[in-house]
C-alpha cells in the first residue's frame, strides 16, 4: 500500500493530461467501494471526508479505518479532509494522520483567506500533510458550507500567483461554473478561465461539484488544466438507492451485509466509470 499526500498523488497530472478522482465517503461501505473501484482500475484515488463525516464516523475511526483499508490496496490512496472551516478540527485531522486537508476560508475576505490558509499550511507542513484551499467561491451546498447564487464568484486568474505564493498551498480549488449538489440546469463551464489560470501557475487545480457534469465537460476541464475532480452527491445517491433496491426486492432480508454489500458494489462501479473518464486508470 502507499498512503500518500495530495501533493504526491497529483504529481504529473497536468503534464500527462489526466486527473485523479476525489470521492466523498460517509461510512465504511462507501469508502471500501471507492477503494475497490480504484484497485479494479489500478488507479490512484483520493477519499474525502467532510467535517460532518468525520464527526459521524469519529476522528480516529475515520483515519484508522481508511489507513487499514489502504494497507491491503496496492494503489496510492490519499485521505483528505474536505471543505473544512473549523481550524481546530483541521489540526486534529492532521494530528491523527490525514494526508491532506482543505481549508475553506473562501467566504472570508481575500486577506483573511490568505492568513487562515497560511496558518494551516505552517502546521500541516511540519506534519508532512498537504493543503488545498479555495479562491473564488464555488456555489451550492456542501454540507455545512452553503454558497447561494449571489455569493458564488468565479476565481480571478490575476489573484492566483499572489495567493499561491503567500499561502504555500499544494492544490487550489477554483470556481469556473460548477456547483455542489445536483444541477437544476446544465452548468456552463468557463474552460478558458481554467486555461488562463493553468497558464500562470503550476499549482494543481481542483474542480469541485463533479456530480452531473457531462463526460465531455470533465474531459475538457482536464484538458484545460484540472488535476483533481471532486464527486460527492452522486455517491450519496448511489448509496441510498442501493439500499432501497435491496429493500424493495427482498423486504424480509434480515442480514445487514446483504444491504451493505450492494452499496460497496454500486459505489465501486460509479468510481470505475469516473476513473475511465478522468484518464487515471493504470496509473496506480
Ligand atoms: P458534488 O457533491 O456536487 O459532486 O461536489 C462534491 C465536492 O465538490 C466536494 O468538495
Amino acid at each position: 500500500m502507499s498512503f500518500v499526500t495530495l501533493k504526491e498523488i497529483l504529481r504529473g497530472t497536468r503534464e500527462n493530461g489526466y486527473a485523479v478522482g476525489a470521492f466523498n465517503f460517509n461510512s465504511y461501505e462507501d469508502v471500501q467501494g471507492i477503494i475497490n473501484g480504484a484497485v479494479a482500475k489500478n488507479a490512484p484515488v483520493i477519499v474525502m471526508a467532510s467535517m460532518g463525516a468525520v464527526k459521524y464516523i469519529g476522528l480516529k475511526a475515520t483515519a484508522y479505518m481508511v489507513r487499514g483499508i489502504a494497507e491491503s490496496a496496492e494503489i496510492p490512496v490519499c485521505l483528505h479532509l474536505d471543505h473544512a472551516t473549523d481550524l481546530d478540527l483541521i489540526r486534529k485531522c492532521i494530528d491523527v494522520g490525514f494526508t491532506s486537508v482543505m481549508i475553506d476560508a473562501s467566504m472570508k475576505s481575500y486577506e483573511e483567506n490568505i492568513q487562515e490558509t497560511a496558518s494551516i499550511v505552517a502546521y500541516a507542513k511540519k506534519m508532512g500533510c498537504s493543503v488545498e484551499a479555495e479562491l473564488g467561491r464555488v456555489g451550492g451546498r456542501e454540507e455545512e458550507v452553503i454558497v447561494d447564487e449571489a455569493s458564488a464568484a468565479f476565481t480571478n486568474p490575476e489573484d492566483v500567483p499572489d495567493f499561491v505564493k503567500r499561502t504555500g498551498i499544494d492544490a487550489l480549488a477554483i470556481a469556473f461554473g460548477t456547483a455542489h449538489g445536483f444541477y437544476k440546469k446544465e452548468p456552463k463551464l468557463d474552460y478558458e478561465r481554467i486555461a488562463a489560470i493553468a497558464e500562470i501557475t503550476e499549482i494543481p487545480l481542483v474542480m469541485h461539484g463533479g456530480t452531473g457534469v457531462s463526460e465531455e465537460g470533465f474531459r475538457k476541464a482536464i484538458r484545460n488544466g484540472i488535476s483533481k475532480v471532486n464527486v460527492g452527491t452522486e455517491l450519496k445517491a448511489t448509496y441510498v438507492s442501493a439500499i432501497r433496491d435491496v429493500t424493495a426486492k427482498n423486504p424480509g432480508e434480515g442480514d445487514p451485509r446483504k444491504y451493505m454489500c450492494s452499496v460497496k458494489q454500486d459505489c465501486s462501479e460509479v468510481v470505475q466509470r469516473k476513473i475511465d473518464i478522468f484518464g487515471c486508470a493504470g496509473r496506480g
